[in-house]
């Protein structure tokens, strides 16, 4: 019997002391705030206080907790009323999926108790073991310091709208513990759990055994699917693309690949080894990045999945007084979101409801139908909170054979990938190899640019196509040059499907053309920083594609906005380096522009308002929030087009069967065009009222009790909502629908691809110590043209993780199927990593944004690793042109 006490309540219990202090919380008491993010002490998200002391839940077994007392963060709020640290969190924006939060909250409550008014390097200290992908951490630690040196940098939420620093809708669940993501959420009835073998090799053919003798020797698997049992075993992401298999038919493409499914009970589960399945592997020599045969697809001959092409001038008649070219290599990166994929799913009658963690329900919800063979109107997909996903959640994962199995048994069934599968079965980041080139005339005016990448899209379509497509479009950089070339080919291989991650593909091109900004600047001895300024893209110049940019092309505002750190960074950096020779420090810049949305192709949005007879105000949004705040942002846009406060709308999101399609959270997209989705549904509303009321556009709306209140000119018209007719619980509704205007490209690439770009330059300032090859970057400045920031402490929030996740990809991140498929291995930034960050918001609003906003989820990110990059080459001379940038390759790139 093992007595422990837990938030205070004593309990007695009789079971395996060797069970995780972690399930046995989540399992045993419900209490799923603690959250399981890799089951081995490496990401922190489980963190515990355990006798007042931090601990990693996952790594504790209960046998261990036999006389101790247990705290959650489920103790930490009074009666729902959130503790001053959670309310710190909430206010500074520290909580964007809430997936680490919990856990960042746990460390950070026991820092508190031992330490009232810790430093920074002391929070740091105090959170180095709990990982967060979403927030880049600097708003975790304003938070912390906030609360407990009562030396206030904080915003506090002031005012309503837009523009308002208002705290996130759903923060407060984020907080507690109650916030439901994949694996926290269960039906009601018994429910099974699914289990998939994976093959073991990159390359293979195989063949079963006796299958029937297999179910035999274990009854109780309740079901066994391989790819005969899938009504329509494929699916992709493009409708003339789709090549993936629900579970592969005899030959796998890439290491992990799903091949057999087993559902039953999860004990009965865990007992079988993967040996145990009858399965004869044929091994294949595996296909690399590149290489041009065998065919891994019959319809990709050559490998080569698709190409791009953007071109423009001539190249041979155009002047150079100098020229750079360089080669850049890049590899697999990971997501590594906090939560790992999970869900489950149901049958009720003839319809088939799955609950997972998505990116986007209605392309999930199209893609089970055809999967399934079913109408789509028979499935319905209900997002959970989404801990991270970054484009890593844009491609199926759980919910095909959820579906499939769910369906077969008339049974709920449930799957919780692990970290590792997690890991090995989701898309990565495309590695790259780069050949750019360019030139510029003797004032400093860029005259060429040549580009060629070449993505390994790896097994498996995915969004390759979209990389392909968009990273001619951007390779350029975001500056004027009027003759250039610049091509694409996404190429198959036996890697892992390449997909959507935060930026497909710009980030990666974003190195090569930024590193040739610096060369071209040395060589004609210009400042780094004023030869972009001279070259930046700005209002009424032609882009790549032929686009003039009208209002809302705000680099040069940027950049201006970075000049005087340039200088004092540059200048400190001297200083330093005057009396250092082991260590070196070193300033770099880089710029970027991202347009936001789809390529060149439709992707419209709509959403839904509507005041009941009661007088509450709904908005229906289809945008699904992963953390960076869509939810918050809509409800925002949504009460100004209305005039009303925000408080007075509540908020129904993401089902399927309650929202209209917003489109996949992608692309940066969602403020922009769901955003304006949101403005045209409430101003339609707002517009309807004042027709009834008879009033003019100045009106004041007042919601009540089953009226509103219409204030014009000194006078108040009531309109009674109690005997309006009502439909789907509305007297009063609006569709508001948002497509944002793109034409095709042409065969050389020219069109309109975007109706907005983001433009952002960033500054990295850098240590390295030459002996050790090991780079510390020690500060960022960031100036980012969001167009309007809608909520500036989210956006500051998107700006601070897309910084983190830079710095990864410039310094650390590397991932090597089977060898990195946990969170030891494969290294993402620690708190102790990041800088201080600030950010400059230059708010030139976009014609076309929602109150001006653009997109900034991408854009965040693309200029980080380039300025990292650049800084290493100012501090020592040392370019990398492999990336990361580990100790190994900065100690070889070293001038000698
Ligand atoms: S789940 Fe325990 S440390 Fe990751
Ligand atoms: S908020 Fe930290 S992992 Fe998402």
């Amino acid at each position: 019997m093992i007595e422990l006490s837990v938030n205070g309540a004593n309990i007695l219990w009789a079971g395996d002391p060797m069970l995780r202090l972690a399930d046995f919380l989540r399992d045993q008491l419900g209490l799923t705030g603690t959250k399981v993010g890799c089951n081995a002490g490496d990401c922190g998200a489980c963190t515990v206080l355990l006798d007042g002391n931090q601990v990693c839940a996952c790594l504790v077994p209960m046998g261990q907790a036999d006389g101790r007392a247990v705290e959650t963060v489920e103790s930490l709020a009074t009666h729902g009323i959130l503790s001053a640290l959670q309310a710190a969190f909430l206010r500074h924006g520290a909580a964007q999926c809430g997936f680490c939060t919990p856990g960042a909250l746990m460390a950070t409550a026991s820092l508190l108790r031992h330490t009232p008014t810790p430093s920074e390097a002391q929070v740091q200290d105090a959170l180095g073991g709990v990982l967060c992908r979403c927030t880049g951490y600097r708003k975790i630690i304003d938070a912390v310091l906030d609360l407990a040196n009562a030396d206030s940098t904080s915003r506090n939420s002031i005012g309503d709208g837009v523009g308002a620093r208002r705290p996130r809708v759903d923060g407060a669940a984020k907080l507690t513990g109650a916030e439901g993501f994949g694996a926290d959420l269960l039906p009601e009835d018994d429910v099974l759990h699914l289990r998939v073998l994976r093959s073991p090799h990159p390359h293979a053919r195989f063949t079963f055994g006796d299958l029937a003798a297999f179910r035999a020797a274990h009854p109780a698997i309740a079901l066994l699917l391989t790819a005969a049992d899938i009504p329509n075993n494929l699916y992709g992401i493009y409708p003339d693309g789709k090549d993936q298999k629900v579970l592969a038919d005899g030959y796998v493409r890439h290491l992990g690949e799903p091949v057999c499914a087993l559902v039953g009970p999860a004990v009965a589960l865990a007992t079988i080894l993967d040996v145990d399945l009858p399965i004869t592997w044929t091994v294949l020599p595996p296909i690399t990045f590149t290489a041009s045969s065998p065919n891994l697809h019959p319809h990709a001959p050559g490998n080569i999945l698709c190409q791009g092409r953007v071109a423009r001038g001539d190249l041979t008649h155009a002047a150079a007084a100098v020229r750079a070219i360089i080669n850049v290599q890049t590899g697999l990166v990971e997501h590594a979101y906090l939560e790992p994929e999970a869900g489950f799913a149901q049958r009720l009658g003839d319809r088939i409801e799955v609950t997972a963690c998505t990116q986007t329900p209605y392309m999930d919800r199209d893609e089970l139908a055809l999967i399934l063979r079913l109408a789509p109107s028979q499935v319905r997909v209900i997002p959970t909170a989404v801990g991270g996903g970054f484009g890593g959640k844009l491609d199926l994962s759980v919910q095909p054979l959820l579906a499939m199995a769910a369906w077969r048994l008339n049974q709920p069934v449930r799957w919780v990938y692990t970290r590792a599968e997690s890991m090995v079965a989701t898309t990565k980041r495309h590695p790259s190899r780069i050949t750019a080139e360019a030139a510029a005339d003797s004032t400093g005016c860029l005259t060429a640019f040549r580009f060629h990448g070449d993505f390994d899209t790896g097994a498996y379509a995915s969004w390759g196509p979209t990389v392909a497509n968009r990273v001619p479009v951007h390779a350029t950089g975001p500056y004027r040059v009027g003759n250039l070339l610049c091509t694409s080919t996404a190429w198959h291989s036996n890697g892992p499907p390449a997909g959507a991650f935060r930026g497909f593909g710009v980030p990666q091109a974003a190195i090569a053309a930024e590193a040739l900004m610096d060369d071209l600047a040395d060589q004609l001895g210009h400042d780094r920083l004023a030869f972009r300024r001279r070259n930046a893209l700005g209002v009424g110049d032609a882009t790549a594609t032929g686009q003039i940019l009208g209002a809302g092309a705000a680099l040069p505002a940027c950049l201006d906005a970075l000049a005087p750190r340039w200088a004092a960074l540059r200048a400190d950096a001297a200083t330093f380096n005057a009396s250092n020779t082991v260590l070196r420090h070193g300033v770099g810049v880089a710029c970027m522009w991202y347009g936001i949305g789809n390529t060149s192709m439709s992707n419209p949005s709509a959403m839904r308002i509507g005041i009941a007879a009661d007088g509450r105000c709904t908005l229906f949004s289809g945008a699904v929030d992963i953390g960076q705040g869509s939810n918050t942002i809509m409800r925002q846009i949504a009460a100004t087009a209305l005039g009303v406060p925000d408080d007075a709308i509540a908020l129904v999101t993401g089902d399927t069967d309650t929202t209209l399609d917003a489109g996949k959270t992608s692309a940066s997209r969602q403020t922009f065009v769901s955003g304006n989705a949101a403005r045209l549904a409430a101003e339609g509303l707002r517009a309807e009222i004042l027709r009834r009321a008879n009033a003019g556009p100045t009106a004041r709306l007042s919601l009540g009790a089953g009226k509103i209140e219409v204030w014009d000119q000194g006078t108040c018209h009531t309109l009674d909502l109690t005997d309006l007719p009502a439909e789907d619980g509305l007297v009063l509704q609006h569709i508001g629908t948002f497509d944002p205007p793109t034409t095709p490209l042409d065969a050389n690439g020219q069109g309109v691809p975007y109706a907005s770009y983001a433009f952002a330059a960033q500054l990295a300032l850098v240590e390295v110590d030459t002996r050790l090859g090991t780079v510390r970057a020690l500060r960022i400045v960031a100036a980012h043209d969001v167009g309007r920031a809608i909520n500036p402490t989210l956006v500051e929030g998107q700006i601070h993780g897309g910084i983190a996740q830079g710095l990864g990809l410039a310094l650390m991140e590397d991932y090597v199927p089977g060898r990195t498929d946990n969170l030891h291995d494969y290294l993402i930034p620690t708190i102790g990593d990041i800088p201080p960050i600030e950010t400059l918001l230059i708010e030139q609003p976009d014609p076309l944004g929602p109150y001006g906003a653009k997109g900034v989820g991408e854009p965040a990110l693309v200029a980080t690793a380039p300025a990292i990059l650049n800084a290493i080459a100012d501090a020592t001379g040392a370019r990398i042109t492999h990336i990361p940038a580990t100790p190994a390759r900065v100690l070889a790139a070293l001038p000698r």
